[in-house]
């Protein structure tokens, strides 16, 4: 039986009914059809998944979607203003801080959460918050230049 749920995603609120089991990630891609956050691992490995819950970083994958009524989602969706991208899109985009880009939604918002908790003191810091996103290519050093540029 489907449980109800309000909750606001990306500052849109929606009232609706969910799967009791559904995660947030499949919630938000299935439901919600923002397809911006990408499904990895789906068990908490990759990071893929990040995306912001009441502004702390969350991986959706390891959450139940039941669990976040009256809670504030944000998705890479949710991060550019209107025509204008988030100054860490820009500096991803500058940096080259992707190459597939399938984890690049998740670096983003784990990115975005560095900056705004305080953990992009060094380059080790950046490292180490960001050590729960993994990228296959291997764009890592293009991400921490990313980050330590919006950082200033
Ligand atoms: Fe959630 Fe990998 S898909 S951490």
């Amino acid at each position: 039986e489907k449980i109800p749920l309000s909750l606001k995603v990306n500052g849109v609120k929606h009232k609706l009914s969910v799967e009791p089991r559904a995660t947030l990630l499949d919630f938000l891609r299935e439901q919600l059809h923002l397809t911006g956050t990408k499904k990895g691992c789906d068990y908490g490995q990759c990071g893929a998944c990040t995306v912001h819950v009441d502004g702390q970083r969350v991986n959706s994958c390891l959450s139940f979607a039941v669990m976040h009524d009256g809670q504030e989602i944000t998705t890479i969706e949710g991060l550019a203003d209107g025509d204008k991208l988030h100054p860490m899109q820009e500096a991803f985009v500058k940096h080259d801080g992707f190459q597939c880009g399938y984890c690049t939604p998740g670096q983003i918002m784990s990115a975005v959460a560095c900056v705004r908790e305080g953990h992009a003191g060094s380059e080790t810091e950046i490292r180490e918050y960001m050590s729960g996103n993994i990228c296959r290519c291997g764009a890592y050093a293009n991400i921490v230049a990313a980050i330590q540029e919006v950082k200033g």
